[in-house]
């Protein structure tokens, strides 16, 4: 019998799981959402003093829930990177303490191939596949032809695509995170302002969202400057549009020319409704298999560190005590630490 502690600090969720050969016993995050919702945005100093607060109490509550002891793990899991320095560092430092302490195994986890592996709870993985990733700090293509073999085909030039959500969302009057409110609003909206295409023309399975985002908001002021009304639903449709109009067209693009079995969404983006429906209706009838991702699994959460943890455990993927955060980490390079 295999149990995983798992440790996710990479953005503004601390988060800690339990697992025993593949079950999920605890699954616990708390989730700094309504703090930086004030700011607009994660303040990356304030969310890792709140890691540092909660890291304890989300152990604390993992144990008490299944009954469990340090003692009784197998492995130590912690998310090393990508993601904000500070608040990776709050969890690693947790992480290697109980390693130390009770002389267990540390495995170091690539967050992204956490977000992937996050469908493993959903369905069976088909080789070769297309992951589709799609968050708020990350935007990439990755082909995987076997289990933990990532190739990233694609990836975007500058800005994230939740992201670009977030910051059009400000634009719109909507509160943070705005993937949710823009998709919601979205439904009440029409098609009606001709936004530019990113890359149109582009034939790799690159990704850009600055161009798009910069549209918004100078059509917004440009609205603004000539006493116009601003429709905020029939903006959020457009921009939807193009947004998720993007990842579709590429990914589907991806998953013919790669000859692919399967195509999965990962990240907190994923958890797009439009995403979703245009996914499925695009996959339909070609023989390409496509998991969505429980809507659970699109928010960081460690649930999905332990899944990659329990590969790298039986593959004895473990790290010195004197391994260092990377907060730009790629996950083609997920067993350099
Ligand atoms: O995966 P995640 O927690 O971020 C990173 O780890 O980087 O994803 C958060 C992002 C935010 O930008 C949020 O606005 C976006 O996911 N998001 C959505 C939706 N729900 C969350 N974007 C579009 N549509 C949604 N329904």
């Amino acid at each position: 019998m295999t149990r995983i502690l798992a440790i996710e600090s990479s953005c503004d969720e601390t988060a800690v799981a339990i697992t025993e050969d593949g079950k999920l016993l605890c699954n616990v995050i708390s989730s700094q959402v309504d703090v930086h919702a004030k700011y607009g945005g994660v303040m990356p100093e304030i969310a890792s003093r709140l890691h540092c607060e909660n890291i304890d109490v989300c152990l604390k509550e993992a144990l008490d829930t299944t009954g469990l002891k340090f003692e009784d793990m197998d492995a130590i899991a912690v998310t090393r990177g990508p993601g904000l320095i500070g608040c990776l560092h709050v969890g690693l430092q947790a992480a290697k303490t109980i390693a130390m302490l009770y002389n267990k195994p540390l495995i170091p986890v690539h967050h992204l191939a956490g977000h992937i592996y996050a469908n493993e709870y959903a369905g069976e993985f088909k080789f070769p596949l297309l992951c589709v990733v799609v968050s708020g700090g990350n935007t990439e293509l990755v082909i995987m032809k076997d289990h933990l073999d990532f190739e990233i085909i694609g990836e975007t030039k500058d800005d994230a695509v939740g992201e670009c959500y977030d910051k059009v969302a400000r634009v719109l009057g909507m509160p943070y995170p705005g993937g949710l409110p823009i998709d919601r609003a979205s439904k009440l909206g029409e098609h009606t302002y001709n936004l530019p295409v990113p890359l149109s023309g582009d034939n790799s399975f690159d990704f850009s969202y600055s161009g798009l985002k910069t549209s918004v908001i100078n059509l917004a002021n440009q609205l603004k400057m000539k006493g116009e009304e601003l429709r905020i639903n029939d903006m959020a449709k457009s921009f939807q549009d193009v947004a998720i109009g993007m990842v579709v067209d590429k990914a589907t693009k991806a998953a013919r020319n790669y000859n692919v079995k399967q195509v999965i969404l990962a990240g907190g983006v994923s958890a797009n409704s439009y995403l979703r429906e245009t996914m499925k209706n695009r996959l339909q009838g070609t023989g390409i298999d496509l998991i969505i991702p429980p809507l659970w699994c699109t928010t960081d959460n460690a649930a999905m560190i332990a899944k990659v943890a329990e590969r790298l455990y039986k593959l004895e993927v473990f790290a010195p005590l004197s391994l260092g955060v990377d907060p730009n980490w790629k996950i083609d390079d997920y067993r350099n630490f």
